[in-house]
């Protein structure tokens, strides 16, 4: 009985053998067992690695009158909420442009030349004022939302933005499609989707309206 014991306390047959490879294979099994312990010390040190959360809200709009005879372009202020508070590290990008549509159909652009730089564990907002070359908005479309707002049906806007050159989603620009409530409930906020543009270059889906006269 004693002697199973003495033997178990002993050096293995293996160990005896093989000394330096026991050695190296003993270090390697606590370098990979500390493995998740230094990850977690590292990213609570520097940050989970974690795309912020989006979403959009629509705080200002005028001139959305009938298209033609329409005295003004509509305008949308549009406010790019972004919680980047899973991290420490600021989220930036280099260049933002936004396409603001209503039922399919583009209304209004804006462009961030600059971009926008958010700091970590911070909730900070990005404003933006969506805009276009037509005036008002097309007839139809004008039609469309007094129906809805005369029946308290939600009128939401589809915004998409385009994010070039953020530092950590990599070198492809990054889509953000974003729903905001004008009107009606449930108001939201409903978080952007997020996608990569796999084909650089290629054009926001342009179903931009223009009223020449
Ligand atoms: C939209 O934003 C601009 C500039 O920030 C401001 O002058 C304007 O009054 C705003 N319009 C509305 C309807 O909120």
């Amino acid at each position: 009985m004693g002697a199973g014991i003495a033997e178990d306390d002993g050096p293995s047959y293996f160990e005896k053998r093989h000394p330096r490879l026991h050695c190296t294979l003993m270090m390697v099994l606590v370098v990979v067992g500390f493995l998740p312990l230094m990850h977690t010390l590292w990213n609570s040190i520097y940050g989970y690695q974690e795309q912020p959360e989006f979403w959009v809200k629509v705080p200002g709009v005028e001139g959305l009158e009938r298209g033609p005879g329409a005295a003004a372009a509509p305008v949308f202020n549009v406010t790019l909420r972004v919680n980047n508070k899973a991290t420490n590290r600021p989220f930036c990008a280099g260049r933002v442009s936004a396409a603001v549509a209503y039922a399919g159909v583009q209304l209004a652009r804006a462009e961030l030349p600059n971009g926008f730089c958010v700091p970590g564990l911070a909730v900070s907002s990005v404003p933006m004022s969506a805009t276009s070359d037509g005036l008002g908005i097309p007839s139809e479309l004008y039609e469309r939302m007094a129906s809805q707002r005369r029946r308290h049906a939600r009128v939401s806007l589809e915004v998409q933005v385009r994010l070039d050159d953020c530092g950590l989603c990599g070198p492809p620009p990054v889509m953000l499609w974003c729903t905001a409530v004008l009107h009606g409930r449930p108001k939201g906020p409903f978080l952007c989707t997020f996608a990569y543009m796999l084909k650089d270059g290629e054009p926001l889906p342009q179903t931009d309206f223009v009223y020449s006269s």
